[in-house]
């Protein structure tokens, strides 16, 4: 008896062992993603660091949800769809991501399909498939209106956090067609989405965030961003 006790010990601890490991691992993978996007990002001056802002109110908001919401998301995963979810605007010449002036319709088209060019990218990655879609569907509306015309619960609950974390962060920062919103104006322009184009319940999670934690996890950011300057690096050399 003493001797299964001491058996089942050892396979425990090994186990535990393996799966910190794993964590450990998965987290070490995803610091040096964070790394490379904020690398791609720091050129454009319509994303700096717009992706690892999306990450971390992602994951903020995943963290300020009801258990019943956490259980139905790996927040590993939830931080690999955010940090891929703006690739595909790589595959779109910079003439339209940078333009300054009021789209075309033709544009304005290439511009919606880049959730799927992003799934495309992870698409055949194995273990992927999951973020893949989460990805894919980042822009739906609750209202049935987007890209796919999936409605409500129809879309990923995945999707649905990072379209209100994606939504927050390109209200609030600058890009060469807009100027940024303040916090009280962001938010307010989150509660007039909820219902149509981002999910109400979310919405109202969101806003119940306090303002410096959601200050603090941009601030963050914006120091990564830092360090991938040039001009940044060049005044510390003088
Ligand atoms: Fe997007």
């Amino acid at each position: 008896m003493y001797f299964i006790f001491i058996i089942c010990f050892i396979i425990a601890f090994f186990i535990t062992v393996l799966f910190f490991s794993r964590i450990k691992y998965i987290e070490h993978n995803l610091t040096l993603l964070s790394s490379l996007i904020g690398v791609i990002e720091v050129r454009d001056p319509n994303l700096e660091g717009h992706s690892l802002n999306v990450r971390n109110l992602s994951l903020l908001l995943y963290y300020h949800l009801p258990f019943s919401y956490q259980i139905q998301i790996n927040p590993l995963k939830l931080q690999y769809a955010t940090l891929f979810l703006d690739i595909g605007k790589l595959c779109i010449p910079s003439s339209i991501i940078e333009k300054c002036g009021k789209l075309g319709k033709d544009e304005l088209d290439i511009i919606r399909y880049h959730p799927h060019l992003s799934a495309n990218v992870l698409q055949n990655v194995k273990g992927f498939q999951k973020i893949a879609k989460w990805i894919k569907y980042h822009h739906e509306r609750v209202d049935g209106r987007g890209y796919y015309k999936l409605k409500g619960d129809e879309i990923p609950l995945a999707s649905r956090i990072m379209a209100v974390a994606d939504t927050f962060s390109a209200l609030v920062m600058e890009r060469t067609y807009k100027p940024s919103l303040s916090y009280e104006d962001a938010i307010a322009e989150l509660r007039l989405a909820a219902g149509s184009q981002l999910d109400r319940a979310l919405v109202e999670y969101f806003c119940a965030i306090s303002m410096r934690d959601i200050e603090k996890s941009m601030e963050e950011v914006k120091a990564q961003m830092q360090m991938y300057s040039l001009e940044n690096c060049m005044s510390k050399k003088e």
